[in-house]
């Protein structure tokens, strides 16, 4: 039977299988993602990530000297992840092609899932995956899409996604992320200059973005509007599920409100 989520994950493929070779991430954005979790936190540690993509992360990862890293994707963006994780010259990994939501493999010490809970079918089945990989005294760490904040992207982006989902996606790319994403750029630049314009739609999330170049926005723009699902989670929700299960050390828990229209959050594994 085919996974809830293939769909999504062949989808994700056409973006991570059609782009330059390594990480699209910068140093810096990586370490923004892993805060509070700190270079000394991954360095000598078993770690996983659930739904890597084209291994964007797990190629920074590698330069904070984990003992081993697992990568697991349902999508053929494993083939990108396996050749840029190959030119890290990092001997110690193994990419699994899987359901993240069935994945029960060896427990590590650091588990992480990075953009992926919120175009899972049922974002909490990924969040007990998450859970389930990690051992007793071990961290978990996950961020998603923020329900808060998000109101530009919820009442005009997320339409235009339902439709351009259905596209090839090289329509969606090249001929509505790509013009669509224009004006943003520009935007983003111009806000970022002053705090005055602070109150402005997605002015924090404008400053973060506008360090990198074109191509990064598209690619997230793309990124945006290539995936069937995708579900914008609120605090409460989030709080619910630290609630629910038991083997979550309550006294360990983070939920960190990110560039104002996201959410990092985790902590320890009883
Ligand atoms: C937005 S990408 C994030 C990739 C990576 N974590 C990063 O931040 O660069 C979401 C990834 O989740 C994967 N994915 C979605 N549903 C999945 C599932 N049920 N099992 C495994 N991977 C899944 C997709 O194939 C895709 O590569």
């Amino acid at each position: 039977m085919q996974a809830a989520d293939q769909k999504t994950a062949d989808a994700f493929a056409t973006s991570w299988n059609n782009l330059p070779q390594g990480s699209v991430y910068s140093t810096e954005q990586v370490e923004d993602w892993f805060t509070p979790l700190t270079r000394n936190d991954l360095k000598g540690k078993d770690i996983l990530e659930l739904g890597c993509g084209n291994g964007s992360l797990l190629v920074h990862l590698t330069k904070f000297e984990p003992a081993s890293i697992e990568g697991v994707d349902l999508g053929s963006s494993l083939t990108s992840c396996e050749a840029n994780m190959k030119q890290t010259g990092f001997g110690n990994y193994r990419l699994i092609k899987a359901d993240i939501t069935k994945y029960g493999g060896s427990l590590k010490d650091v588990v992480y899932c990075i953009g992926v809970l919120q175009h899972l079918k049922n974002p909490v089945e990924g969040f007990e995956s998450v859970l389930r990989n990690t051992k007793s005294g071990g961290r978990f760490h996950c961020w998603v899409y923020a329900r808060e904040g998000n109101a530009v992207i919820i009442y005009i982006v997320d339409p235009i996604r339902k439709l351009a989902s259905k596209l090839p996606w090289w329509v969606t790319k090249f001929l509505i992320a790509t013009p669509l994403v224009v004006p943003y750029y520009f935007y983003a630049k111009i806000i970022s200059l002053s705090k005055v314009f602070k109150k402005f739609p997605l002015y924090e999330y404008s400053c973060w973005i506008s360090k990198r170049e074109f191509s990064f926005f598209r690619h997230v723009a793309f990124d945006q509007l290539v995936s069937p699902q995708t579900t914008y989670i609120n605090k409460k929700t989030i709080e619910d599920w630290f609630d629910k299960y038991p083997e979550v050390d309550k006294s360990s828990t983070y939920l960190i409100f990110r560039n104002g229209n996201s959410w990092k959050f985790g902590g320890k594994k009883k």
